[in-house]
């Protein structure tokens, strides 16, 4: 194959990032949004020593399962890989993708479960990072277009229960609505990372219960006439507070260093499964918040089996799971990296009452050897959640001297989680994979894989 060559192929498989696969001569070419059985044609975008990528010009002969997206920029935007096929679908295409990680990296042949799902297909984020622009000299939110810095105005939504982009809600929408008009009222600048000026960068907005956090992020000091902005969401009559986050650097990085609350509390408070919590725009949650709740429910299901061992939280973020699990262990050691999201662990362990809650800020392959040294008389039960990159070797090795009954890994990337139960399994049995559709309309899926001692 040659760049910029157009091809006509059938696609036969689907790769692990849910991407069509066809071979065209013997090469492998990987097709973005094409489906299995579907005919295509395509023009190769990039050819590597042993495959090729190539995007979709045509479909020619179009698979029964694909639908119309409701996003109207879904084709363009790339923030959602879903949306063109049903729904059922592209649960079977992501249980697939599990177990053939799974299969293929520890060499067996796997049982995983149909995929758990929740109430929304849609408007179910509860955080969304929006970068604000000017096009035709007017102030527009949009997404970057994966993996890249172009960017891709929203496309009003005519469904009012939903947001510009779908998978936000309209309530949402209307904050997002009200800072834009403010921006384009008051002729407030936005930011051009080329040249490192305007002011206006990003809003990043959560729905933490029944109250919104705003963020706008500012390469600059402060927001011109703040106060008239706030009268604007006042009106809206939906609780909300209001940061502002300078970041005056040139980086990808979207919060900045220092962060002002200009309206309303300084943190917000939040309830999951009964345990009290308070995050500001820093801290890290779970973007579903009904699954959320599914995979810890499961997850205390399996603990409370157990006779109250010490439960090793590991990779624990700010503590919420660490809560709900208290009442079920003797004591649970939460082992997390960032300064801030350990500082929130250790005040939900006091506001929930749970003392036997021990929270440890260090990166978990250097703290948990010596944790598991001083565990040795103890059962222990082990729960990791790590990022997409999976757990280090050695974060391996301790967990395994550790000696637990029990091990409930908890991945949001089947590839790495594959890996690492390549090694787990050399102690521990496979009892059960469960698939949580977390993040609909993406190719993104959390699982859940239950290990028992061998
Ligand atoms: C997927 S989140 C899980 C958070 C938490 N269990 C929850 O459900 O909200 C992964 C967490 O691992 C933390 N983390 C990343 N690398 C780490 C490391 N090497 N050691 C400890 N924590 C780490 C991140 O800061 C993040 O809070």
């Amino acid at each position: 194959m040659r760049k910029d060559e157009i091809i006509e192929v059938t696609i036969e498989s689907c790769g692990m990032e849910g991407e069509g696969v066809a071979r065209l001569n013997g090469e492998v070419v990987f097709i973005n949004g094409a489906l299995i059985g579907e005919k295509i044609r395509a023009q190769v975008t990039e050819v590597k020593k042993n495959f090729s990528r190539a995007k979709v010009i045509k479909v020619i002969e179009a698979s029964s399962h694909r639908i119309q997206p409701l996003c109207p920029i879904f084709f363009r935007c790339g923030g959602c890989d879903m949306q063109h096929v049903d729904y059922n679908y592209s649960l079977e295409v992501k249980k697939a993708n599990i177990k053939n990680c799974i299969d293929r990296a520890c060499k067996i042949d796997c049982v995983v479960n149909d995929v758990v799902v929740g109430g929304k297909k849609f408007g179910y984020r509860n955080k969304e990072q929006i970068p604000i622009k000017k096009v035709d000299g007017k102030a527009v939110a949009g997404f970057y277009k994966q993996n890249s810095h172009i960017f891709v105005p929203f496309v009003k939504s005519e469904n009012k229960e939903l947001g510009d982009c779908p998978l936000h809600d309209g309530e949402m929408q209307l904050f997002i609505d009200a800072i834009v008009a403010f921006i384009n009222k008051e002729k407030i600048s936005t930011y051009d990372e080329k040249s490192n000026t305007g002011l206006i960068r990003h809003i990043v907005i959560r729905r933490v219960n029944k109250t919104f956090s705003i963020c706008i992020v500012i390469n600059g000091t402060k927001i011109p006439s703040v106060d008239k902005l706030i009268d604007s969401l006042k009106t809206i009559n939906i609780p909300f507070n209001l940061y502002v986050s300078q970041n005056l650097k040139m980086t990808n990085v979207i919060l900045g260093d220092k962060l002002e609350c200009v309206y309303g509390d300084e943190k917000i408070e939040g309830e999951a499964l009964g345990v009290k919590f308070s995050v500001n725009p820093y801290s890290f949650l779970q973007i579903n918040d009904e699954i959320r709740d599914k995979i810890y429910t499961q997850v205390c299901d399996e603990l409370e089996k157990e006779d109250a061992p010490v439960v090793l939280d590991l990779y624990s973020g700010i503590g919420i799971l660490s809560n709900v699990m208290a009442k079920h262990a003797k004591k649970v050691i939460g082992i997390e990296i960032v300064k801030e999201a350990v500082d929130d662990a250790n005040k939900l362990a006091k506001i929930n009452g749970n003392s036997n809650i021990e929270n440890i800020c260090d990166d978990v392959a250097k703290a948990l050897p010596g944790v598991v040294k001083k565990l040795s008389n103890e059962k222990t039960f082990v729960v990791i959640d790590p990022p997409r990159k999976g757990c280090d070797d050695k974060v391996l090795q301790s967990i395994v001297e550790a000696n637990p009954n029990r091990i409930i890994y908890i991945s949001c990337n089947p590839a790495t989680l594959a890996r690492d139960l390549a090694t787990l399994t050399n102690y521990y049995v496979i009892d059960s994979i469960t698939p949580y559709d977390m993040f609909p309309q993406t190719k993104h899926v959390e699982t859940v894989c239950l290990l028992t001692k061998k």
